[in-house]
């Protein structure tokens, strides 16, 4: 179940060359679950065909205000009414003009004006347009209203000019628009959650690391955001991108994610360590790359902090969670580190298993409180379950 199931989405297209990139934006919403209904302006319809978006929405496109079949069928008022966010990728400086200075003459002018959804606007255009003065106070007045923006991305642009004024990236509008369809019952949380790997070097070139990919980790971290906390990502090294609307911070070492979730944890209500920390790191890095004639080098060990377990024994108010990647006796395991550790609860999953855990997109885990409660969340995916994770934490510690 994705978060846009049973929702309907009503996207507005109009007449820039970013039009193309509505297919994507359909697509998307559809794999998500949407209902996608797509209204596509007059001057749209020069850049992007009808038929394609209706393809990929499977549902009409409408065009015309005073179609009497559309307009019987899917008229202004029902979707206006029917939506539960109006989302307009691309919307172009006049669409932008005729929203703020009140103008009702299209079908997406007009639903727009009827509607009580939030309506999200991702502006595209040329730079010198973004930057006229018209648009700028036109964008300041529909902010003040309410009214939610995606802001343009910088770079060359179609017509060759380079600047801001690009469409933003198709995965920042759909995160915003998964913000603006999910409640906050953690609006006014300060979260911070760790993710990844940690990598402790051998020499400049090797390291010692595990096969964390961090996907868990963001996810956590990607909830907490859209049901409205204030979150801090700590990641060790991993492949994903930064998630838009929340601050990431990068580390390398068991060391460095240490300063930076300590740093991070000092005015944070929760922290979420859903890091695979290493547990130990080499006693001596060497300066220079061991070759492989240095037939005699022996690897010494010595441990790496225990980040939760240090913030337990000085945890004050704050709740902490850890992550157990367990591959036997997962409850026994689970409960033995929560106990050491002075957690407030432990989300315990069994990495032997090959269709969850690591690299895996999904996941099936299992929370402990220290009263013995225990919530199962079955296999979903990993977005999924960190939802599931955040309302089950929701509903025992946050409501003390
Ligand atoms: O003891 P173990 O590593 O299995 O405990 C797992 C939990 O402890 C995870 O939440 C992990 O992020 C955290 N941890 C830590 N510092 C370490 C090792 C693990 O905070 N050095």
């Amino acid at each position: 179940m994705g978060i846009f199931s049973g929702k309907e989405v009503v996207l507005g297209v109009t007449g820039g060359i970013a039009a193309y990139k509505a297919c994507e934006i359909v697509r998307e919403l559809r794999k998500e679950s949407a209902n996608v209904q797509v209204i596509l302006t007059q001057s749209g319809a020069q850049f992007i065909t009808p038929l394609t978006l209706q393809t990929l929405s499977k549902n009409p496109v409408v065009m015309d205000m005073f179609n009497l079949i559309s307009e019987s069928e899917i008229g202004h008022i029902s979707l206006a009414q029917r939506a539960h966010l109006l989302l307009i990728a691309p919307a172009t400086a006049n669409v932008i003009g005729k929203i703020r200075g009140g103008i009702a003459d299209d079908m997406l002018s007009t639903v727009v004006m009827a509607t009580t959804a939030p309506v999200l606007i991702a502006p595209a255009m040329n730079t010198q347009m973004y930057a006229s003065a018209a648009v700028q106070e036109n964008l300041a007045v529909l902010k003040s209203r309410g009214f939610h923006f995606v802001e343009p991305g910088e770079g060359e642009l179609a017509c060759g000019t380079v600047g801001p004024g690009r469409l933003a990236d198709v995965g920042k509008i759909l995160e915003m628009a998964r913000n603006l369809l999910t409640e906050k019952p953690l609006a006014g949380k300060k979260v911070v959650v760790s993710a990844g790997p940690t990598a402790e070097p051998l020499d400049p070139v090797r390291y010692v690391s595990n096969r964390s990919s961090g996907k868990m980790g963001f996810a956590m971290a990607r909830a907490a955001c859209r049901m409205g906390a204030q979150v801090t990502l700590v990641s060790g090294p991993t492949a994903l991108p930064d998630p838009p609307f929340l601050a990431t911070v990068r580390v390398r070492t068991a060391e460095e994610m240490f300063s930076a979730v300590s740093r991070a944890a000092e005015d944070a209500d929760v922290v979420v360590m859903c890091a695979a920390v290493a547990d130990f790191k080499a006693k001596k890095s060497a300066s220079v790359k061991i070759k492989k004639e240095d037939f005699d080098y022996r690897l010494e060990l010595s441990p790496t902090v225990d980040i939760l377990e240090t913030l337990g024994k000085k945890k004050g108010k704050r709740v902490l969670v850890g992550f157990a990647a367990e591959t036997d006796d997962l409850a026994r395991n689970a409960r033995e580190k929560m106990r050491r550790k002075n957690l407030d609860a432990i989300v315990a999953n069994d990495v032997s298993r090959a269709d969850i855990g690591f690299e895996s997109d999904d996941n099936e885990v299992r929370v402990f409180f220290p009263d013995g409660e225990i919530r199962e969340l079955p296999l979903a995916t990993k977005d999924g379950i960190a939802v599931g994770v955040w309302l089950a934490l929701n509903g025992k510690l946050f409501r003390r």
